[in-house]
């Protein structure tokens, strides 16, 4: 029987050799492609759902811990830093776990979901909960990595790239070539850099790529949607924002590292980058988890809340094959739109039992 043995081993001839010499593995990849017949009756397309939360540590950052924290490890490094609004903190402390190392965490503090927290906690991660956003603690990470000797693991490291890159070739070994749409959360903006990367070598794009030169698998490559809050969306309005704000911690972010990368990937795949607001990424948590079957966090909607409005817009042409990548699990943040009436009214993210639409409202008096 045949066991997935994580992406660097599936991926090994698409991969730098450098991330090859000591393999740092939790298994991550090989997540199902969800058919997802409600959103596809609702858009008159062809929708599935790439479901990260199956990653080890329950978000797609596994994907491009194990490459980074591999290529640490090949080069000798005795610790790694991060800055993470908590789904990074939590997988780059599993994988340093995993690799002997000692792991720094900043994070903002009071707003990253509790979850995510207790994963870095738990792995043994040193916190540093800073008094700002997730832009300062990125700020903060750099300057920590530049003086010690600690290497950086946000994905500002283009190790990061090369393991998120794998999720675009798995969608393609899939569905058999490319979809027409890609749609997901935009943040740091690494995630949207990694797919459009993977999406070019597999269609034969970048044959400078590790693996570049490989027959092609795709023979396209999809329009890249990528969505983001509307309280932060420092790409849609076209400046950094100050103090971004959204219930979507994840991707609470006003000044994206992969900025122009994100740019790039819209206008050279003839995509688009929208905002959505909380009330439409809770909506769409609601499709998900109320007719869909799948459970993610609030961040993790809102590529479907953006392709559920391009689609009332008239944007989404009939049959079209589209791939919507739900970024993390439910049960990061499961104080947040579903909790129960206690859980909710404690909840420090402020959704208040009766203003949440995944509820009916009989269940929340
Ligand atoms: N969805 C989730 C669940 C995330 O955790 C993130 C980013 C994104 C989407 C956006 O991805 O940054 O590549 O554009 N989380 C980072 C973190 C910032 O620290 O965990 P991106």
């Amino acid at each position: 029987a045949h066991q997935w043995r994580g992406v660097v081993a599936e991926y090994a001839d698409r991969l730098p050799e450098h991330v090859r010499e000591r393999v740092v593995t939790l298994g991550e990849g090989g997540t199902p492609l969800v058919a997802a017949p409600v959103l596809s009756e609702r858009t008159g397309a062809d929708v599935y759902v790439k479901v990260e939360g199956m990653n080890p540590t329950g978000s797609f950052k596994d994907r491009g811990m194990t490459t980074a924290i591999s290529a640490a490890a090949g080069r000798g490094a005795k610790a790694v830093v991060c800055a993470s609004t908590g789904n990074t903190s939590a997988s780059a402390a599993a994988y340093a776990t995993r690799a002997g190392m000692t792991c720094a965490v900043l994070v903002p503090d009071g707003k990253i979901a509790m979850g995510k927290l207790s994963q870095a906690i738990a792995h043994g991660a040193r916190l540093l909960q800073v008094d700002g956003n997730f832009d300062d603690c990125l700020v903060a990470a750099r300057k920590l990595a530049e003086v010690y000797p600690v290497e950086l693991v946000n994905s500002v490291n283009p190790d990061r790239i090369e393991g998120q890159k794998t999720a675009a070739f798995e969608v393609v070994d899939a569905l058999g070539d490319a979809p027409d749409i890609h749609a997901l959360p935009v943040g740091n903006a690494g995630n949207i850099t990694a797919y459009w990367k993977g999406y070019r070598e597999y269609a034969g794009r970048l044959p400078e790529a590790p693996g570049g030169t490989l027959p092609a698998v795709a023979t396209r490559t999809p329009a890249m949607w990528g969505f983001q809050a509307a309280g932060a969306a420092p790409i849609v309005l076209g400046h950094p924002v100050d103090q971004p704000e959204t219930i979507a911690t994840a991707i609470r972010i006003g000044n994206p590292a992969s900025w122009a990368q994100a740019e790039a990937a819209r206008d050279d795949s003839g995509g688009v980058i929208e905002a959505v607001s909380d009330d439409e990424i809770l909506a769409a948590h609601r499709v998900l988890s109320a007719e869909v079957g799948v459970f993610v966090e609030p961040a993790s909607a809102a590529g479907v809340a953006g392709l559920l409005r391009r689609a009332a817009q008239g944007h989404v042409p009939a049959g079209a094959r589209v791939v919507v990548t739900v970024t993390g699990h439910g049960l990061k943040d499961p104080s947040g739109p579903c909790a129960p009436p206690t859980a909710a009214r404690s909840c420090r993210s402020g959704w208040a039992p009766t203003s949440c639409p995944s509820r009916p409202r009989s269940a929340s008096s």
